[in-house]
């Protein structure tokens, strides 16, 4: 369906002037994973945006988590010839799909708007596909958050959010000790690599985990430092509680909002859900960075597929445009818990978690010390991320030593690679 209309506010304010069926809303068919009550907030941002913008949404929500189910459902459309025109999608993925000739650019759009000027080129460079831009960014999500309910942690004496996985665990000991779930935990693979990532950066530092969880070296992998990392992993296990198995994350949040656990390690999208709740953080809830120094970088972004037909092009430049507008930027993280992909985007509406992560992104980046999350598919392709969370999640829920599983992380890795 064809809507024609005068070029629309946004993209005359972006100095963009689309010819022909470009003027129109257009249609886009959006493929994504956000169905918690923090992301359903905060797509329906975009979804609003969209429409007021003249264009027609087609919502092809895929529950799950960290998206394996989406990506799955993805792959199953591109097979059948009928992909949806923007997907949620990621990191070297993007690659992929561009590398077999999936992706359309929307680089006329880009380079009006002048994106290279806004972006982080860190992010820029993962967008990009030969040159031209495949993708948009959304966001910066930080992984290696620990969110706590600080009436909880009164409750059993503790004064501060640890800083050092020991002060951790003794805090965790605590808890237990005084009859509290020390870790709100959902037992799926992603969630279980989340934990695993961060505690491979507090306890090896960035440069290890560059070396480790995106370069794949054999020597990092089957290494002391890696055997520790499993060891706070197998301790992290005694605080979880017996219903852990399977759980989704967002009732893993829950259960810190409710009072039923202490802590939750997980990226930002979290605070999200406090928020949606109407939580207050530094009131109703408390966050602070996993101990370590560095940051653990996510970004969400949309993915432009080869589709046909004027109005769903339309509709892809209409999204594009949009999802790089600065106020859309500050509305859309408000409540998604990330902050903005641009530079450039004001943050006085923002919290402190959220001035912290900005604060911390920089001091990582001028440190070396930012890293691509390796469970949110920023540093490795799926097939390997794939041997990394069969890996954890069968140490999380077996007896493994933790020599034992460095020395078949490494081997399963090779074996991949
Ligand atoms: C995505 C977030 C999402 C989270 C949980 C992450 O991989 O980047 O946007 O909220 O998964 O579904």
């Amino acid at each position: 369906m064809f809507r024609y209309r005068t070029v629309t506010p946004l993209v005359a304010a972006a100095g963009l002037a689309f010819s022909g069926a470009a003027q129109a809303g257009g249609t886009v068919e959006v493929l994504h994973w956000w169905t918690s009550g923090g992301e359903a907030r905060a797509v329906g941002e975009l979804k609003n945006s969209f429409e007021a913008e003249g264009g027609t949404w087609i919502d092809s929500p895929i529950a799950g988590g960290g998206g394996d189910a989406a990506m799955t459902a993805l792959r199953a459309r591109v097979v059948a010839g009928n992909p949806p025109a923007a997907v949620q999608l990621k990191g070297p993925g993007i690659q992929e799909w561009a590398e077999q000739g999936a992706l359309a650019d929307v680089e006329d759009v880009a380079g009006a708007e002048g994106w290279d000027a806004v972006l982080p080129p860190v992010l820029a460079a993962i967008m990009k596909h030969d040159g031209k831009y495949v993708a948009a960014p959304v966001n910066i999500h930080r992984v290696d958050w620990i969110w706590a309910n600080p009436e909880v942690l009164a409750r059993a004496g503790i004064e501060a959010m640890p800083t050092t996985w020991d002060e951790f665990n003794a805090a965790a000991d605590a808890l237990l000790a005084a009859g509290i779930t020390p870790l709100a935990h959902g037992g799926q693979p992603w969630q279980d690599a989340t934990i695993f990532e961060n505690v491979v950066l507090g306890v090896g530092g960035a440069d290890f985990f560059r070396a480790a969880l995106v370069d794949l070296d054999q020597d990092a992998l089957n290494s002391p430092t890696m055997v520790a990392a499993f060891d706070q992993l197998r301790r992290m296990r005694g605080y979880v509680d017996p219903n852990f198995s399977g759980r989704d994350w967002n009732l893993a949040t829950a259960m810190v909002m409710n009072g039923e656990a202490a802590f939750q390690i997980m990226g930002d999208w979290a605070k999200g859900e406090f928020l949606a709740a109407g939580k207050v953080p530094g009131e109703d809830f408390l966050c602070a960075p996993t101990p370590g120094n560095g940051f653990v970088l996510n970004s969400d972004s949309f993915t432009f597929f080869k589709v046909s037909g004027e109005d769903n092009i339309a509709g892809q430049k209409l999204l594009a445009s949009l999802i790089m507008s600065p106020g859309f930027q500050a509305t859309f993280n408000l409540a998604k818990g990330s902050i903005p992909a641009r530079t450039d985007v004001p943050l006085e509406a923002f919290d402190a978690c959220a001035q912290r992560s900005h604060d911390d992104l920089l001091k990582a980046t001028e440190a070396n010390a930012l890293v691509p999350s390796m469970a949110h598919e920023m540093a490795i392709s799926r097939s390997v991320r794939g041997e990394f969370l069969d890996l954890v999640t069968e140490f999380f829920n077996s007896n493994m030593s933790s020599e034992d599983a460095a020395g078949r992380l490494a081997a399963a890795v090779k074996r991949a690679m």
